[in-house]
């Protein structure tokens, strides 16, 4: 039988009932990463991909907080820079901001202004895609700075919360390795 890298995942992607709000149900992806064999085989999937020459970034953003985890990583490997766009107040140089409706209430994230250059092809990396805001406003965020966004990438999509249809229907290309209903 073939190796399904999503079934290989999943297994290791622990899911918490009612955290951290009744009704949700979390998938806790810090097994995953402590596992050493199956953290590298995930790195791997993504540098697999991404290292092709029509898909290789020139910069890798990763999203506060779990996307920096991978995200970094992935951009050691491809031997390309890594910029973090992040929740708001933490940047301390000059920054564009983005604020988002969450579930409930809404968020804002930042990125410092010199962080991409117009032009450049960016890999926006994250976790888990939920109801897609925390990409969208990355998207945007790195556009307002004449980038232009490759790809999203995330180790888990939540299909059922729309996020991944929304960021598909708003032009975004998108890989995604696991999904959970
Ligand atoms: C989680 C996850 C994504 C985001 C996805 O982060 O890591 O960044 O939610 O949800 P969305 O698609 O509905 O925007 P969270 O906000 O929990 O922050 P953390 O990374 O600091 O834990
Ligand atoms: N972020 C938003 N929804 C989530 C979920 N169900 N599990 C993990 N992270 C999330």
């Amino acid at each position: 039988t073939s190796f399904s890298i999503s079934t290989y995942l999943r297994e290791h992607i622990r899911t918490v009932p009612d955290w951290p709000a009744p009704g949700v149900q979390f998938r806790d992806i810090t097994p995953l990463l402590q596992d050493p064999e199956v953290f590298r085989t995930l790195i791997k999937a993504f540098v697999d991909r991404y290292q092709s020459p029509e898909r290789r970034p020139d910069v890798v953003a990763g999203l506060d907080a779990r996307g920096f985890i991978i995200g970094a990583v992935v951009a050691y490997e491809l031997k390309v820079g890594f910029v973090p766009v992040r929740k708001k107040g933490k940047l301390p140089f000059t920054t564009v901001q983005e604020t988002y409706e969450l579930e409930y209430g809404s968020a804002t994230v930042e990125l410092h202004t010199d962080a991409v250059k117009p032009g450049d092809r960016v890999l926006l990396i994250d976790d888990l895609i939920a109801t897609g805001g925390t990409m969208m406003a990355g998207k945007r965020l790195l556009e307002k700075l004449g980038a232009t966004v490759l790809e999203g990438a995330a180790i888990v999509d939540l299909p059922e919360l729309g996020g991944s249809q929304r960021l598909k229907e708003s032009g975004l290309a998108l890989h995604t390795l696991v999904d959970f209903e």
